[in-house]
């Protein structure tokens, strides 16, 4: 389950109910798959050959089409970072800037963690979605952000998109971002 650290006040969101109140005011959406739909050979797996990514599509293939009738996503497929992922290093530092997108940005992780820094409202800054198998988030397009991972370094996720442009991103420079 999703937990938040405000960046500027130390706060620390945690709870289904508390991160879902807290996201929906900042405009991101955030639902939850079940984890253990998953075949257990596939649960905390970052060895994927192609076959086990169409595995986990078809697995969860009613979320992902009721998420993209919802909201009109068109493509997806399964992105997975560890540190047998090639230039590892050199990626992560290439996430750790500040963006935007002309769509918004979706990601299921079905697997390890990840972290999504967000710009929020003036009177919150930004602050940290802190990811595990299971939560659903969507960066809303135009806002500022960047994702991560944790110090386990390995995530699997679903990625949805609208277009495959979309994605693309804007460098934001912004004064306000503390590292
Ligand atoms: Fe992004």
């Amino acid at each position: 389950m999703a937990t938040i650290k405000v960046r500027n006040s130390g706060e620390l969101i945690q709870g289904e109910e508390n991160v879902r109140s807290f996201l929906e005011k900042q405009g991101v959406l955030y639902e939850h798959w079940d984890p253990k739909k998953l075949p257990e050979r596939l649960q905390e797996n970052f060895s994927l050959s192609a076959e086990d990514k169409e595995e986990i599509l078809s697995t969860y293939e009613s979320e992902i089409k009721d998420l993209a009738a919802r909201r009109g996503y068109q493509t997806w497929d399964i992105v997975v970072l560890s540190e047998q992922t090639p230039n590892i290093e050199e990626l992560l530092k290439k996430f750790e800037q500040v963006h935007t997108h002309s769509e918004d940005e979706v990601r299921a992780i079905t697997a390890g963690e990840g972290i999504f820094i967000i710009k929020g409202d003036d009177s919150v800054g930004y602050f940290d979605v802190i990811l595990t198998p299971g939560d659903v988030i969507s960066v809303p397009e135009g806002n500022p952000h960047f994702f991560t991972l944790t110090d386990s370094r390995k995530v699997v996720a679903v990625r949805l998109f609208i277009e495959t442009e979309g994605w693309i991103a804007h460098p934001f420079e912004d004064p306000a971002f503390v590292k």
